[in-house]
């Protein structure tokens, strides 16, 4: 049997509310996330020795039950009561790690989707959404993909409501990172609740309504393309702006690019984005803006919005 390959998209949060705290210790959430064309790929070979084993050109990554995509594959084989089975993995970085991106939430949704084919384990989406959701907030999205609404800890999806399902707004995103700066997300929503914890709403009441507004706001309007993109709002860009540098100088760097229609912080940060009209004027802004982001020690990509989440690539060609 060939190798199998997964694409595992990044995402960027094209809005991110902290409504309130819930009774399991997660802030309850409604947000609207996209995935992008920047994705990890994972190669999973069989083996005959029970062993899950990982191994991944990207440095500083655990290789052990500290990386999702190990738990994600013991936590599918114990659900499949079949502890026999083995994986060697191969994990191609491409996402940056820390940033805010979900890299390590869409390489877990990625294991499970690659193992399910390999291991012909035959589980329904719904059963691979529910071991991922136990796996990490983001998870459950990154195997979907797409734009989505997600309310809960972030684990309840809807679509766009309006929107044909596999399409994807036809923006350009200027993504940047600094590649020697992270921001650890259960920092990130610490330092909000200190903040803005006495102004947290507490009803569910009060967060039907948040996601009612969200469901008929601005933005939805806009990603059906029905309208100009408001300002986008992220809670966790109010925490962490003020006490991380990088995200200062990254989102002032963006705002001088021309045609930008938003620019916001994804996720807990540090990544920043820019959208444009179409992907041809964030290419145009990266040439703008090349020299000041490398003075600045910026990395950047170009991207476009995609439709899917974790998913089987073909085949690759035979040499
Ligand atoms: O679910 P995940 O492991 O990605 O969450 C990482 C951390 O982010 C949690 O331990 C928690 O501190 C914070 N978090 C939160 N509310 C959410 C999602 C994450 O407080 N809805």
């Amino acid at each position: 049997m060939p190798d199998l390959r997964v694409t595992a998209p990044a995402k960027i949060n094209l809005h991110l509310e902290v409504l309130g705290l819930r009774p399991d210790g997660f802030h309850e959430l409604a947000m609207v996330m996209q995935t992008l064309d920047l994705a990890d790929t994972l190669v999973l070979a069989p083996t005959a020795d029970a062993a899950i084993s990982l191994r991944t050109d990207a440095e500083g990554l655990p290789t052990d039950a500290d990386n999702l995509i190990v738990r994600a594959a013991e936590q599918l084989r114990q659900r499949v009561g079949l502890p026999e089975l083995g994986a060697a993995i191969r994990l191609e970085k491409r996402i940056p790690i820390g940033a805010g991106l979900a890299g390590g939430s869409s390489d877990a949704a990625a294991a499970l989707v690659g193992l399910n084919e390999l291991w012909g384990c035959g589980l329904a989406a719904a059963e691979l959404h529910a071991i991922a959701a136990s796996l990490g907030s983001d998870v459950p999205y990154c195997l979907e993909g797409g734009t989505r609404l997600c309310f809960g800890r972030g684990e309840i999806l809807e679509p766009l409501p309006g929107a044909a399902s596999a399409e994807a707004p036809d923006l350009g995103v200027l993504l940047i990172k600094h590649p020697e700066v992270s921001v650890s997300t259960p920092w990130a929503y610490g330092r909000c609740r200190e903040l803005r914890g006495d102004f947290y709403l507490e009803s569910e009441a009060d967060f039907a309504q948040r996601r009612d507004a969200l469901r008929c706001g601005p933005l939805a309007a806009a990603l059906r393309g029905e309208g100009p993109l408001p300002h986008l709002r992220n809670d966790l860009q109010v925490v962490v702006e003020p006490e991380v540098v990088s995200v200062r100088e990254g989102l002032a760097l963006l705002r001088r690019a021309e045609g930008a229609l938003a620019v916001a912080m994804s996720g807990s940060g540090p990544s920043l984005f820019a959208l444009f009209p179409e992907p041809a004027a964030a290419e145009a802004a990266h040439r703008q803006l090349a020299a000041e982001l490398a003075a600045a020690g910026f990395e950047a990509w170009c991207c476009r919005c995609t439709g899917s989440g974790a998913s089987l690539l073909p085949d690759a060609p035979q040499p």
